[in-house]
């Protein structure tokens, strides 16, 4: 279904996944991860992570699975330390130097990040044949910025300033980078992935002239790489907060599909966007952990200006760790209802 729909069919009702399906607010994932010890052993271990991928499948019946890791495995497989703490997120040791550039490494890379292929191989061997598989990395900008300030960020003036000064190897940085999500994406694909999202969660702390060099060029280089090499699988990208900017991505940068945050009006969606690309989106997830009638209004507008091209159903930023399990249940059946 949701492959379908990237080649440009439009079927209704529209795929639907969400995400960060797979997460805190199901008390079955705080079961395993509780299981799993620290956040990274958890994306690293192939059979948990095989189950936490197919629990909201399990549950809901959504028509893509995504596989569980996280962006932040590539800066770990190229040897920058990076921790996951409780109640402060991720925490890496960071990177503001050419020599700490010249440090990264791919010796590891491949064996590193081996587990996620593994873990990729045993959720497709375990889902019904309906069910697309979703491989996914960070794009190479919002990487850097938790490279570069060591975690996340309000200001992002390290990254920001280091990105606007030509001498001092940022572009280095973007082009390592570039290769090992490269690599990462040709992994999964490998391992069974039938879909890629490339995350760019902060394409939108950038101005349009480098939003064009960070966000749009290292997409289209990292896009026609995988494209070269396999012809048949779908890219959506997902520049999150890119405003206006989101008009020309898909051309730009060669995706099949973008994936629209909550912010975007849908009358400019279906107008400005959906003549050109297929869109996924955009249902804020502030709605979803509301519910009840506010959610049922909201479904419906989305499916009014995005049904009569083809669209993937899908929130405009991942769920919220406090959504009550029922109100995802609800929203599947709403989606799917005539
Ligand atoms: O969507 C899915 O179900 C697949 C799994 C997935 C995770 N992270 C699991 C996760 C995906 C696709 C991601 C992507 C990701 N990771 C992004 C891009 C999407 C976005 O949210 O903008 C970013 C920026 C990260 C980096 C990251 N990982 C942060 C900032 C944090 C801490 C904040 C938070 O949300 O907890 C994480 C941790 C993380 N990644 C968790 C999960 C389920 C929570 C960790 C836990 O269980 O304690």
């Amino acid at each position: 279904m949701l492959v379908r729909t990237l080649k440009g069919e439009n079927l209704n009702p529209p795929p639907i996944w969400l995400m960060r399906q797979a997460g805190r607010y199901l008390p079955e994932y705080v079961r395993t991860r509780g299981l799993a010890g620290d956040f990274l052993d958890l994306c690293y271990n192939p059979d948990l992570a095989t189950e936490v991928t197919l629990q909201p499948i399990n549950r809901y019946g959504f028509d893509a699975a995504i596989i569980f890791s996280d962006i932040l495995v590539i800066p770990d497989a190229l040897g920058q330390k990076v921790e996951f703490s409780r109640g402060v997120g991720p925490v890496l040791k960071p990177i503001r130097t050419e020599k700490q550039i010249i440090e990264l490494n791919y010796c590891n890379l491949g064996e590193t990040l081996s587990p996620v292929y593994e873990a990729i191989a045993q959720v497709r061997a375990r889902l019904s044949p309906d069910v697309s598989l979703i491989g996914f990395a960070g794009a190479p900008w919002t990487v850097a910025t938790y490279m570069v300030e060591g975690g996340s960020s309000k200001s992002f003036n390290n990254v920001k300033a280091w990105a606007m000064d030509d001498s001092g190897g940022f572009d280095e940085l973007m082009k390592h980078l570039i290769e090992a999500i490269t690599l990462h994406i040709m992994g999964q694909v490998e391992a069974g992935a039938e879909v890629i999202q490339l995350f760019d969660s902060w394409a939108g702390v950038l101005s349009p002239s480098e939003f064009e060099r960070w966000c749009i060029k290292p997409v289209r280089e990292i896009t026609k790489r995988i494209k070269d090499k396999y012809t048949d699988i779908p890219i959506i990208g997902f520049p999150k907060g890119s405003g206006l900017n989101y008009k020309h991505y898909p051309e730009k940068t060669g995706v099949d599909c973008v994936s629209v945050d909550y912010t975007v009006p849908l009358d400019w969606i279906d107008k400005a966007l959906q003549p050109g690309t297929v869109v996924q989106g955009n249902l804020d997830p502030h709605i979803l952990r509301r519910g009840g009638a506010a959610m049922v209004r909201a479904v419906q507008e989305i499916k009014d200006a995005m049904g009569h091209r083809p669209f993937v159903f899908n929130l405009g930023h991942g769920i919220l760790p406090d959504t009550d399990p029922s109100n995802v249940g609800d929203l599947v059946e709403l989606v799917r209802a005539a």
